[in-house]
């Protein structure tokens, strides 16, 4: 089991904001996993690897078996982390039953601590199912890309006064399913901030503003190597991606002139 539990992520409301970022492969657990056991206490594979590493303009394609291959390369490095997993698009919308099954895939191939389910009370039966037998749940609430078809875009929630109510009525029911943690995505900042307030659970935002419980950014947005435009929620906190262009035409230049591989990189 890892270092993160549910138990411990709940006893951060109130004691200290904290951070969380996605991860989709080995080298970026390995990364998170070399910061200490403090600094990111959960790590989502989310179904967001559909759109920066699969390259689609959605998540909508992504499938349960895509998920569990993701979700098993960081989970055989993640040792301390919460290792959260999405349900894809459409594995569990059909009913309960599968939804249930593909939950526990997530765990028992993925090695994932809880899944995470998008939807208000329409999910509530499932996510009280899945607590039930032993599965950890985090909701997703707002701007929830399955439902991109439906709300015609990517698009921010919650402004008008009755879909606000909407939404805190969706999380307070998620709340009372018993999710441990909720994640708020695509929503004015003072509804962020009156969710993490009326909830016992910690409240991870994205695109919320800075009143909620902790935050979350998907790994190629925060470090600066998602090439063109990003959502106006995100902090590029590093230039991975000037980095990587950089050292490849560093390593061009190289190869061209014939000073790679220099001697000593190569065996006698
Ligand atoms: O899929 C994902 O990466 C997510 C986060 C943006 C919260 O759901």
């Amino acid at each position: 089991m890892r270092t993160w539990t549910p138990q411990k992520i709940r006893a951060l409301k109130g004691a200290r904001r904290f951070a969380t970022v996605t991860c989709y492969d080995a080298t970026s657990a390995a990364i998170v996993e070399a910061l200490g056991p403090e600094a990111i206490p959960l790590v989502l594979v989310g179904d967001s690897v559909g759109m920066v590493v699969q390259g689609h303009d959605s998540t909508l394609p992504v499938t349960m078996d895509e998920m569990v291959y993701h979700t098993r390369c960081v989970g055989r490095v993640l040792r301390t982390a919460f290792l959260l997993s999405d349900l894809p698009f459409g594995a569990y919308q059909a009913d309960e039953a599968e939804g249930l099954r593909n939950a526990f895939r997530l765990v028992k191939e993925g090695g994932a601590d809880g899944v995470k389910i998008e939807g208000g009370e329409r999910v509530v039966p499932l996510v009280r199912r899945l607590v039930e037998a032993g599965v950890p749940v985090c909701g997703h609430l707002g701007l929830t890309p399955q439902s991109c078809l439906a709300m015609g875009g990517f698009k921010v929630q919650g402004r008008e006064p009755q879909a606000a109510e909407r939404l805190l009525r969706d999380a307070r029911a998620l709340e009372a399913a018993g999710c441990f943690a909720l994640v708020a995505e695509g929503i004015p900042a003072e509804l962020g901030a009156r969710l993490a307030a009326e909830l016992a659970i910690p409240v991870i935002g994205i695109g919320a503003g800075s009143g909620t419980d902790g935050q979350i950014l998907v790994w190629q947005d925060l470090l600066g190597l998602t090439q063109g435009r990003v959502p106006r929620f995100v902090r590029r906190f590093g230039a991975l991606g000037d980095a990587a262009k950089a050292a490849l035409t560093d390593y061009a230049a190289a190869v061209a002139a014939g000073a790679f591989p220099a001697e000593g990189e190569a065996y006698a």
